[in-house]
């Protein structure tokens, strides 16, 4: 496994370009199974998760094509059984269920087991997906579902934890060929379902309401090819913004969309970072002065949870108490224990960690543990003093388009240590 070796303390410096999001291409390419034609995707991060994903379309009968940040995928023929173990392998591929039960009137993917953030339970899927008149049962790790017709419905798929993303995806996917209406109500208004939305609406689905708590789906007959361009990734932009004020440093943002960034931008703005927004380019230094800020992750238009580990290394530099709680995933805390090794001071209270901050951090070896955790100790091994081993970097690999490039085209020593 590989890992990244960072000298700290330089601060970051220059201009980083934002990749296509990862959390809506992964989605739209299962969303490509619902039609027979050729859709073309473009500004498709290269990532390990986007080439897991085109592995299980391939395994499924689909034709993909990857190259220059562009994916072509046809399912002109599609069969019911793909690669399981790929399906398996990555949570994300929940999504393909909606799609293959439209298109196939029947499906069979794994469950996502238990994850590190948290429980991630599919009972709102398979309630979503049932109200349509699919048949649902779990057996041997593998939700098997059926529906000779779908028909559409009025569904409530709020949870305990609020919206879910990959259900109100999965249920919008699905509705598109049912017959009928479809109303979601309470359905994630995060800009990737946005996105998906507009792809499909691009293919001849009829749906209306995306970004708000309430979505339409008018089914239609069938759907055709298309071509679309996928937003860009928030999370990376905000990452990015993090760890230059985590650096000490001024970046230059280019090409985000600082409309879906609004939570964040608050919230670094408050701790006293310098934001200057010029169109989709977001300026953004260190102020005089860091303040310690209280964060609650939230559904979209909220703080995301996505960046709660990463604006938790900022708290550790910042002098005072800064609370944040975590309300979208259970223990979801994971990196805590590792930047207590560079010397940060949390305490975990029940959805909170408690951060008393302002020592300075020193470099050690760290493991990451999951997707964000790891960018977030990449960020603190930056601000530390000293060298910071990360290792099990393969978890950043799966959301960040050539992170260690990127960081290094900004001035940061950093370093990928290949396994022997
Ligand atoms: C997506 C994102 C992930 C992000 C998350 C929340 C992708 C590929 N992943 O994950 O990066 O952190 O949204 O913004 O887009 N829940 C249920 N029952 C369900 C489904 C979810 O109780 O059937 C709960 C979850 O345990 C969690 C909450 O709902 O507490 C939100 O999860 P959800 O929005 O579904 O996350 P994902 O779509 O899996």
């Amino acid at each position: 496994m590989d890992s990244l070796l960072i000298k700290g303390g330089i601060p970051l410096e220059g201009e980083v370009q934002i990749s296509g999001a990862k959390n809506a291409v992964l989605p739209i390419m299962a969303g490509a199974l619902l039609t027979e034609e050729r859709c073309i995707i473009r500004n498709v991060p290269d990532l390990s998760d986007v080439r897991f994903m085109g592995q299980i379309l391939a395994s499924l009968g689909a034709e993909v094509k990857f190259e220059a940040g562009t994916l072509e995928i046809q399912a002109a023929k599609l069969k019911g059984t793909g690669d399981y173990d790929l399906i398996r392998k990555m949570r994300g591929s929940i999504c393909i269920l909606g799609p293959l039960l439209a298109r196939l009137h029947q499906a069979k993917v794994s469950l996502p087991g238990g994850c590190v953030i948290g429980s991630r339970p599919v009972d709102l899927h398979l309630k979503g997906l049932a109200a349509l008149g699919a048949k649902l049962k779990v057996e041997g790790g593998y939700v098997l579902a059926k529906a000779p017709r779908l028909v559409g419905a009025d569904i409530f798929l709020g949870g305990r934890s609020g919206p879910t993303v990959l259900g109100t995806a999965n249920l919008m996917m699905a509705a598109t060929l049912a017959e009928g209406v479809t109303v979601i109500e309470s359905a994630a208004c995060e800009p990737e379902v946005v996105d998906l939305a507009n792809f499909l609406i691009s293919m001849g689905a009829k749906i209306s309401g995306a970004g708000s708590p309430t979505i339409q789906v008018q089914g239609v007959d069938a759907l055709h090819g298309t071509e679309h361009e996928v937003i860009p990734d928030r999370i990376e932009a905000a990452t990015f913004a993090i760890a230059a004020a985590a650096t000490n440093g001024e970046i230059t943002i280019l090409g985000s969309r600082p409309d879906h960034l609004s939570a964040v931008l608050d919230k670094l703005r408050e701790s006293g970072v310098k934001i200057d927004r010029r169109g989709r380019t977001l300026v953004v230094s260190r102020g005089p002065r860091l303040n310690p800020v209280d964060i609650t992750t939230l559904p979209y238009a909220g703080f995301p949870t996505d960046v709660q580990a990463q604006m938790m290394v900022l708290m550790t530099l910042t002098p005072g108490l800064s609370i944040i709680t975590e309300r979208v995933f259970e223990s979801r805390f994971m990196h805590v224990s590792e930047l207590a090794r560079l010397g940060a001071e949390i305490s975990i209270e029940g959805p909170s960690a408690i951060v008393k901050g302002g020592r300075p951090l020193s470099g050690a070896p760290i493991m990451a543990s999951d997707l964000r955790a790891s960018a977030a100790l990449v960020i603190a091994g930056m601000a530390a003093r000293g060298s910071t081993q990360v290792n099990r970097v393969y978890h950043i690999d799966r959301g960040y388009e050539r992170i260690d490039d990127k960081l290094r085209a900004l001035g940061a020593r950093i370093q990928r240590v290949k396994e022997a």
